[in-house]
């Protein structure tokens, strides 16, 4: 199943109610909130706080991408929140293990995140215990950047990859999804696209998700 969840990082901050309530009305899936702690990425964003009222906005799943550094010190905060899909970066990680298993206990969906240079292989022995995969497909710490093109090889990678070992994992990917490029995105194997600049500043943000939902039911119909 394909979906589309856009990144509030480029919506309007003063008006974030106005524009999750834009977003599921025009028929987005996921809600990906970008947490950056101005430590593991150079820029700040939401806390918990903002996911709890967010929480009570909309009925689409929290999708929570922590870019921080220590995030087991923050995981609980953002399960309290109310956040359902929560993702930790490997690479800020030290018990990854540990991580992944502290959000199942709660019961919501754990995702690892990966940086643009950083292997496939470092996944091998978390893979299984994951429900998705967050490929950044740009550096994280800030929207509106070029997607990189190398990304494209590991999507077709990680998906072969799953499919030989038969895991039900989805491959979620991050930075620089547009409306023209997600076409081959799926074709690589990508299900669940994060989009902040090609919805938010798109001059018609329901209309920019309403054609990725189209692009994503044409993939899936042909
Ligand atoms: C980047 C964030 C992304 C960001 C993507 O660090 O993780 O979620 O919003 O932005 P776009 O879609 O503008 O590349
Ligand atoms: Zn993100």
């Amino acid at each position: 199943m394909v979906q589309v969840a856009p990144s509030l990082l480029s919506a309007d901050f003063t008006r974030l109610e106005e524009a999750v309530r834009l977003i599921e009305k025009a028929g987005a899936d996921i809600v990906h909130v970008d947490i950056m702690d101005g430590h593991y990425v150079p820029n700040l964003t939401f806390g918990p706080r903002l996911v709890a009222l967010l929480k009570k906005k909309t009925s689409l799943p929290l999708d929570v991408h922590l870019m921080v550094d220590n995030p087991h010190e923050v995981i609980p905060w953002f399960i309290e929140a109310g956040a359902d899909w929560i993702s930790i970066h490997l690479e800020a990680s030290t018990h990854l293990h540990r991580d992944v298993s502290i959000i199942h206990q709660a019961g919501r969906k754990a995702g690892v995140a990966l940086n643009p240079a950083t292997p496939l292989p470092a996944l091998n022995d978390i893979l299984a215990e994951l429900d998705f995969v967050l490929l950044m497909c740009v550096n994280p710490g800030r929207g509106s950047q070029p997607f990189i093109d190398a990304s494209h090889e590991k999507i077709r990678n990680l998906r072969r990859w799953l499919r030989e070992r038969n895991l039900p994992v989805r491959i979620e990917i991050d930075g620089g999804v547009n409306l023209q490029n997600m076409d081959i995105l799926i074709k690589d194997g990508a299900e669940i696209f994060v989009a902040g600049n090609a919805v938010f500043n798109h001059p018609d943000p329901g209309e920019a998700v309403r054609f990725m939902k189209e692009t994503a039911r044409r993939a899936v119909a042909s």
